[in-house]
């Protein structure tokens, strides 16, 4: 048994799924629901005992705690944040409340349980933090990948809360010994992510003939990993990784913004020739820049391919191909998320974006 925290989002339902599939082991889902966490995700998890949701916040120490005595966990996996750059620069105040005060109160009813455990059971219980590559900053062209030693430099508020969370979960394995390990992983796709990020919004925009926002000029670097893999990572961390540490996770896959779009519109091209506008590439629309728009990141991955043999097995082209037919066989999905809470989001943060 083990404790998922934000397993209703993207990251943590594609975990619950594998999770499931992979161990066959059970787990209790706390998730608060926010926008971002979606039930329909887990639908097909409905009729399985394995999976046991509780809607709560992780800020709410005591329900943390009732439940770790209840079910006795033998790790933690905290997906649970605020995760999206641009909701952080128009409101961050929701970012410090859950992604730094949350995982503090999480920290201290985890640290609680584990000091009433057994000595053999203190040994094995871990706490694994999930967080981000968008803590070591930005990179130049030329630069060298961020690995675990590279300074924390965060630039958005978003990445600020994350590196606050991971200074705190170093800080409880450092002065009361709890058994943490922090993952920080490049950018993932894949499905059911919620389109407010960059692949899926280009995939359901594409669909219905919408324009394609690009930020500024387009070339900014990401890396990007299939959620399948990174979730292969965290089971190979949880079940090998050496507590204290921390280990990079990423594809080995840098692209500009603009190959992004060209490759999900060549594969959109291919397998949805019926769309309103052909080819989806002319829906591009040059708008105005995030500010602050971290201009690269990528991941020396090379730790946890050494210390725990994990390598991503997706590359870019399959992994988008896979994506984007997913999307396209559940657009009942992606109506159901487009529902007012949405719309309200798009117009918050395109509406003021004029074309440049
Ligand atoms: P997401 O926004 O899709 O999902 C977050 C989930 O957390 C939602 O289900 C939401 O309801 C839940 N949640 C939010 N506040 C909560 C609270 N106070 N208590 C309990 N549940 C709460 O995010 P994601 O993309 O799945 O990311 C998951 C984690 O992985 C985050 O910690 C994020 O920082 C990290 N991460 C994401 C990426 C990425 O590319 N998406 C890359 C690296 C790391
Ligand atoms: P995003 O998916 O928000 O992830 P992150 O900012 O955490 O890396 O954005 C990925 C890249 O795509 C980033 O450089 C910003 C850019 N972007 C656009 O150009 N247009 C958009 O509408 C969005 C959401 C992102």
């Amino acid at each position: 048994m083990i404790l998922v925290t934000g397993g209703a989002g993207f990251i943590g339902s594609n975990f619950v799924l594998d999770w499931i599939t992979q161990t066959g082991g059970a787990l209790v889902n706390l998730d608060k629901l926010t926008y971002a966490g979606n039930l329909e995700n887990l639908k097909s998890l409905q009729k399985d005992s394995r999976h046991i949701f509780v809607k709560g916040d992780i800020a709410d120490s005591s329900l943390v705690r009732k439940l770790l005595l209840q079910h006795q966990p033998t790790a933690i996996v905290n997906f649970a944040a605020e995760s999206h750059v641009d909701r952080s620069i128009l409101g961050p105040g929701d970012f410090i409340t859950t992604n730094v005060n949350g995982t503090f109160h999480l920290l201290e009813a985890t640290r609680a349980y584990w000091e009433s455990l057994a000595a053999d059971k203190k040994r094995s219980f871990r706490f694994l933090h999930v967080s981000t590559d968008e803590v070591y900053g930005s990179l130049g062209a030329e630069d060298p990948p961020f690995t675990e030693s590279t300074p924390y430099a965060p630039n958005s508020p978003y990445a600020a809360s994350k590196a606050a969370s991971d200074h705190l979960v170093r800080a409880y394995h450092h002065t009361y010994g709890l058994p943490i390990i922090t993952t920080n992983c490049s950018n993932n796709y894949g499905p059911y992510q919620f389109p407010e990020k960059l692949i899926p919004l280009l995939i359901v925009n594409a669909i219905k003939g919408q324009p394609l926002p690009i930020y500024g000029d387009g070339l900014n670097i990401r890396d990007w990993l299939y959620v399948a893999d990174h979730c292969a990572a965290i089971r190979a961390v949880l079940a090998r990784g050496r507590v204290g540490e921390t280990y990079n996770i990423g594809g080995d896959s840098e692209k500009s913004n603009l190959e992004v779009v060209r490759t999900v519109c060549a594969v959109l091209d291919q397998l949805h020739p019926d769309s309103p506008v052909i080819p989806h590439a002319s829906l591009t629309a040059f708008v105005k820049d995030r500010p602050g728009h971290d201009r690269r990141y990528a991941i020396d991955a090379s730790k946890i391919q050494r210390e725990l043999d994990w390598e991503p097995e997706q590359n870019f082209a399959k992994g988008i191909r896979e994506t984007v037919k997913w999307y396209l066989n559940h657009l009942d999905w992606v109506e159901q998320v487009q529902s007012g809470e949405y719309r309200k989001w798009i117009d918050l943060n395109y509406g003021g974006r004029q074309l440049i």
